[in-house]
């Protein structure tokens, strides 16, 4: 994975820095994040375009790790933005990234949300619904001010992990029914408002897909309106976002493609479909959030406990679990893990990490081959950059682990560790006048 490699004292080494020597200086549970990595895939997606000579933004969806120094390098590498609530906008301003480089996501935004992002001025906002529709139109009126929007149409696509199925009305929550007609009269409705301006259409099929089949299916629909609406509406949208989702290999089930191959397919048949239409060329976004920062990302934690169950299984407990990686629990996700104190020893044992939650469904991984594994081991977890400490937790009352960025051999504390201070921080007492009212 990335820049990790076993050094000389048979150490796991990330970003040429030793992790049981950030385990010394930080503790466990950590997150450690090889920069080197995200600022590669980063670049891999933007080259590509280039390569392409095609007018592009990759927006990296931050709802898969924010914190502001990760911005903050989403901000250096020259990507855009792609926030989903006003917290992850509030984050985005903290890390003073560019605002018209923002796109500002979700089905249900509020009017104080819609707020922030006219008076931050945000890039773009992608408008889901009818509800949204009328009421960005009608704040934008009260302050005189034109915004840029997307339209999201849900294409009608389910794209699965492996394999996608047609669905002839896509059964979903975000988004606009391309098949019904509620696509066509949003856009009706948005360019006839002054005050919005419609820059062009947004879809998102789904995660964690390792086919082109479903984006250049989702692409070929929306062109196909597009060009049927160019004579209703008079109107051809400049921007064509196909959303993110591209997927990555957790372990050797997980076969995805290499980022430029998704990119490459993707304007091979845009590019067909417009000629063939005889549409402009538009501009494509996309917005990938696990393909940038998932294989960048360990969690090492320590060995605790461990319980055999004759002749069935050995649980090995770690001092984290479904608190910091939420994915095993939440959707059966698989991972992989070394030793990474002993990372150049022969698995011998077959054991399963359970995490230190009380749930039994806070296992990390099945089934795990490892060295003899005793307490205070150091268990290191990978791919673990994407929607792990954003799907963090306080589950047990349990604090979240702090966030180290490593890069060149050099380390840099990036979120710290929550304290138990932190975690009452907003409890307030039980006061007297309460029970004698009550
Ligand atoms: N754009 C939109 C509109 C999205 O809804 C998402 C993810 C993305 C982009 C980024 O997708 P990615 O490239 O990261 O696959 N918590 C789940 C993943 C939820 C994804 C939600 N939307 C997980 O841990 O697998």
């Amino acid at each position: 994975y990335g820049t990790a490699e076993i050094n000389k004292s048979g150490h796991l080494e990330i970003g040429g820095k030793d992790t049981i020597e950030l385990v010394e200086k930080y503790g466990t549970p950590l997150y450690v994040y090889d920069v080197a990595l995200i600022r590669k895939r980063a670049r891999a997606f933007k080259q590509t375009f280039e390569k392409l000579g095609i007018k592009a933004q990759v927006a990296y969806a931050s709802k898969a790790f924010s914190t502001i120094a990760m911005l903050q390098l989403i901000k250096e590498e020259g990507l855009s933005l792609d926030v989903v609530s006003g917290g992850e906008l509030f984050t985005a301003l903290k890390a003073d990234f560019p605002v018209e480089k923002i796109h500002f996501h979700g089905n249900n935004k509020s009017e104080d949300e819609l707020v922030m992002a006219l008076e931050h001025r945000v890039g773009c906002i992608v408008v889901d619904n009818f509800h949204e529709l009328h009421m960005l139109h009608h704040l934008c009126q009260e302050r005189q001010q034109v915004v840029n929007i997307l339209i999201r149409v849900t294409p009608g696509i389910e794209a699965h992990t492996h394999d996608y199925i047609l669905t002839g009305q896509e059964d979903s929550k975000f988004g606009f029914d391309l098949q019904n007609g509620q696509a066509e009269t949003a856009l009706q409705l948005a360019v006839e408002s002054k005050f919005l301006n419609v820059l062009g259409l947004h879809c998102h099929i789904g995660s964690q897909i390792f086919e082109t089949t479903g984006f250049i299916l989702a692409a070929k629909k929306i062109l196909e309106k597009m060009a049927e609406w160019q004579t209703s509406l008079g109107f051809t949208p400049k921007v064509l976002n196909l959303g993110g989702g591209f997927g990555i290999r957790y372990t050797d089930e997980d076969t995805p493609l290499d980022p430029a191959h998704y990119v490459e397919e993707m304007i091979q048949e845009v590019r067909k479909a417009t000629t063939r239409l005889s549409l402009p060329m538009p501009e494509i976004w996309i917005e990938p959030g696990r393909s940038l920062v998932a294989d960048a990302g360990t969690t090492l934690y320590s060995i605790g406990s461990s319980k055999e169950v004759p002749n069935i299984r050995k649980y090995v407990a770690v001092d984290g679990g479904m608190t910091d990686n939420l994915r095993p629990a939440l959707y059966d996700a698989k991972y992989e893990a070394i030793l990474a104190n002993r990372a150049n020893e022969e698995p011998k044992d077959l054991v399963s990490i359970a995490g230190k939650c009380c749930e039994s469904g806070d296992m990390l991984i099945w089934d795990l081959s490892l060295p003899d594994v005793g307490t205070n081991d150091i268990l290191a977890v990978f791919c673990t950059g994407a929607y792990g400490y954003s799907m963090a937790n306080n589950y047990n009352r349990i604090p979240r682990p702090p966030v180290v960025f490593v890069e060149n051999g050099h380390d840099q504390l990036v979120v710290q560790r929550e304290t138990y201070e932190d975690l009452l921080r907003l409890d307030l007492p039980f006061t007297e006048k309460t029970q004698h009212t009550s």
